[in-house]
């Protein structure tokens, strides 16, 4: 006699529950629990007790690295660590209508041009609409093959027959569903479902496949997170809704780098690759107003110059209004104590709104010495150089301390036509010759007087 294994399954982590709750208890997320089929393949898991003997490896021993297929898109095999590794899952999440599909159609084409056999698979648009979109991105002649098809059972049926593609692109795995799994199409059970079935074909074909993961409102990768720990790297595209700059990047990757960033932007024909980012996101700087500071960061291996902007008005609240976009909101609470604390600056009857410019989104702390040049700039109404960068991070003590790759930071200044950089004091190894003139500081105090006594003089 079969018996219908039910179980309630978390819609937010996939833990399962024997028992309907109102809170997910692994989780602690409210509402999210859903009565589902438990997979088969488990239940006949806890079955079988006899094992099979393996032999175990020594750690040393000969092994070659990855072999790579470019994909023809050089941001994305930036991104990638230098191309797909055969038989990896890769799973790519984004905002709807962020350029997910349009992303990986152009990157089917690009892989299909240079040789390689490419599927992709729609569950959300009919082979025409993929077709329209290929047009009119000048597609339609790379030889990608299409298919609008949701089920796993006949996707995979049909590409185990005959030689299997290198590359599978699956638009979304949310749609996929097996028939393996006793759940409705799009739920936990049935996304992991569907996941395993495709993660055991490219392991076994060697094919690479791409997932692609819808995300929530709070920017996860909707239901199951299982799948991220299931597939071999997690890309996110991600981008303003005003901008036309994409920002791929790498959440994990088993085979690469996850610092490096890839650099796209939205045209009426497609996403283009944009090689030199600095040039675009300071395209649009307000010179000469108070406020702004460029900073000269680093993305992965990659320098990045963009501008920080920071407004400082007198609140007109009770609390003050802080707001960040782009940036860490704790790191700016603790450079405006700081420069409160040590640099004799009463900020607390003051909003501050921070801003990086572009959409771009930044996370070293070497971003705190341009921060605070432009929260100080903004206050005392003082413009700073239009030919400067900063970069340098600032510690608890006011001290600006030394970071990381300051000579790759100058040299693409220089590039860019900056003529002065303000740095931390001990800058790791040697300054090099980058025709910049540098300004070392080892106090953000003193940059702060600086700035300040600059605005004096304007002012007066
Ligand atoms: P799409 O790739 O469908 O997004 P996703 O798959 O992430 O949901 O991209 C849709 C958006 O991109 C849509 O708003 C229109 C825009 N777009 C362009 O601006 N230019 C183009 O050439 C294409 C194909 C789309
Ligand atoms: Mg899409």
């Amino acid at each position: 006699m079969s018996k219908r294994y039910l179980a309630f399954i978390c819609q937010a982590c996939g833990a399962a529950h024997g028992r309907w709750q109102g809170r997910c208890e692994a989780c602690g997320e409210w509402n999210t629990l859903a009565e589902e089929g438990r997979e088969p393949s488990r239940l006949a898991g806890a079955r079988r007790a006899q094992g099979r003997m393996f032999a175990l490896e020594p750690l040393t021993g000969s092994s070659r690295d990855a072999p790579r297929l470019g994909s023809g898109i050089g941001e994305l095999d930036r991104v990638t660590g230098g191309g797909f590794v055969p038989g990896s899952v890769l799973l790519l999440g984004g905002d709807p209508g962020i350029g997910k599909s349009t992303l990986l159609i152009q990157a089917a084409a690009a892989f299909a041009r240079r040789g390689g056999s490419a599927v992709y698979i729609s569950g959300e648009e009919a082979v025409a609409q993929v077709r329209l979109r290929a047009e009119r991105l000048g597609l339609q002649e790379a030889p990608v093959k299409l298919a609008a098809e949701t089920s796993v059972d006949d996707i995979l049926a049909t590409l185990s027959h005959g030689a299997a593609p290198r590359l599978v692109v699956i638009d979304s795995i949310q749609t996929m569903w097996t028939s393996a799994v006793e759940a409705a199409p799009g739920t936990v059970t049935q996304v992991r479902g569907a996941a395993q079935a495709l993660i055991r074909f490219a392991k076994k074909s060697g094919a690479t496949i791409v997932l692609v993961g819808h995300v929530t409102k709070d920017g996860q990768i909707a239901g199951p997170r299982v799948v991220e720990h299931m597939v071999d790297a997690v890309l996110s595209f991600e981008g303003e809704g005003s901008h036309q700059f994409r920002i791929l990047r790498a959440a994990k990757n088993r085979f690469g780098p996850t610092d490096e960033i890839g650099v796209f932007e939205m045209t009426g024909a497609g996403l283009r690759e944009v090689a030199n980012p600095s040039a675009l996101f300071l395209c649009e700087r307000d010179l000469g107003t108070p406020g702004t500071a460029v900073f000269a960061g680093m993305e992965g291996t990659r320098p990045l110059l963009v501008d920080i902007q920071a407004l400082v008005a007198p609140t007109a609240f009770g609390t003050p209004r802080r707001a960040v976009v782009g940036w860490d909101p704790s790191r700016l609470s603790m450079v405006l104590a700081v420069l409160e604390a040590h640099c004799a600056l009463r900020l607390s009857g003051y909003d501050v709104y921070l801003n990086v410019a572009g959409g771009l989104r930044i996370n070293e702390p070497a971003a705190d010495l341009a921060a605070a040049a432009a929260l100080v700039s903004s206050l005392a109404r003082a413009p700073l150089p239009a030919d400067a960068v900063y970069f340098g991070e600032v510690s608890l003590s006011g001290a600006v301390r030394p970071v990381a790759q300051a000579a790759a930071r100058l040299k693409e200044a220089a590039k860019l036509g900056f003529a002065r950089a303000v740095v931390p004091e001990a800058v790791r190894g040697e300054l090099p010759s980058s025709g910049l003139r540098v300004a070392q500081v080892g106090n953000l105090g003193d940059l702060v007087a600086e700035i300040v006594a600059d605005g004096r003089r304007a002012a007066a």
